[in-house]
């Protein structure tokens, strides 16, 4: 079994959505150990009590430099055994200490179809502001790799929807949210922990 890390900011929906999927059986050769919040307040850390899950917060407030936080994860995900670490709207982009000790272990959903609406800065609603804005007709979420670039990682699924004239960036994420991220996200986790996701020249190839 594969001792997995969920690291978390927010709300925790997909958190949930990895939860209510182990709960189904659906997470197969991988089991949810521990929460990670970088948000004492964050919802998410509800959720994980519910749960029965194990939360841990390291306050990114309390960190000076993105270095100094970065090393206080890695030495927790340590601690933690992690063999599998998942970023579920984790809103601090983590230093190549980490990204270099986990490489291809750990694993984000980012609510865009990667390589547009991207990078720095690109989180949460934003995105899906950004996307509005350009004007685009269809998006979605990607479940990729992390490296030391920001959303630059191998992708192992994407997934799409269609935009509305008459969406808002709430609606949109809620679409997108809905029909892929909350899908996708713990497909990708079991495809993970069933051995079933290979890199070749630096791209992800999942056997279906
Ligand atoms: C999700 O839409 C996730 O894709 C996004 O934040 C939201 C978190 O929601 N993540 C990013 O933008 C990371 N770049 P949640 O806390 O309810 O899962």
């Amino acid at each position: 079994m594969k001792n997995i890390c969920v690291l978390v900011s927010g709300g925790g929906t997909n958190l949930q959505a990895l939860i209510d999927a182990q709960d189904r059986g659906e997470i197969k050769g991988g089991r949810i150990s521990c929460v990670i919040s970088s948000n004492p307040e964050a919802y998410a850390l509800e959720r994980a009590k519910k749960a029965g899950i194990a939360g841990v917060v390291i306050p990114r407030k309390e960190y000076q430099s993105s270095k100094a936080y970065s090393e206080a994860i890695l030495a927790e995900l340590d601690r933690q055994k992690a063999d599998l670490v998942v970023l579920a709207g984790f809103m601090t982009i983590l230093d190549e200490c980490v990204t270099k000790a986990y490489d291809y272990k750990i694993i984000n959903v980012h609510p865009a179809l990667i390589p547009s609406f991207c990078g720095e800065g690109f989180y949460g609603l934003k995105v899906h502001e950004k996307a509005l804005e350009y004007g685009v007709k269809v998006s979605g979420a990607t479940i990729h790799f992390v490296n030391e670039k920001a959303d630059a990682g191998a992708i192992i699924l994407q997934g799409t929807v269609d935009v509305a004239n008459d969406d808002t960036p709430q609606t949109l994420q809620r679409k997108i949210m809905e029909n892929v991220e909350w899908k996708l996200l713990p497909k990708a986790v079991s495809l993970f922990c069933e051995n079933r996701i290979s890199i070749k020249d630096g791209k992800a190839y999942v056997d279906l």
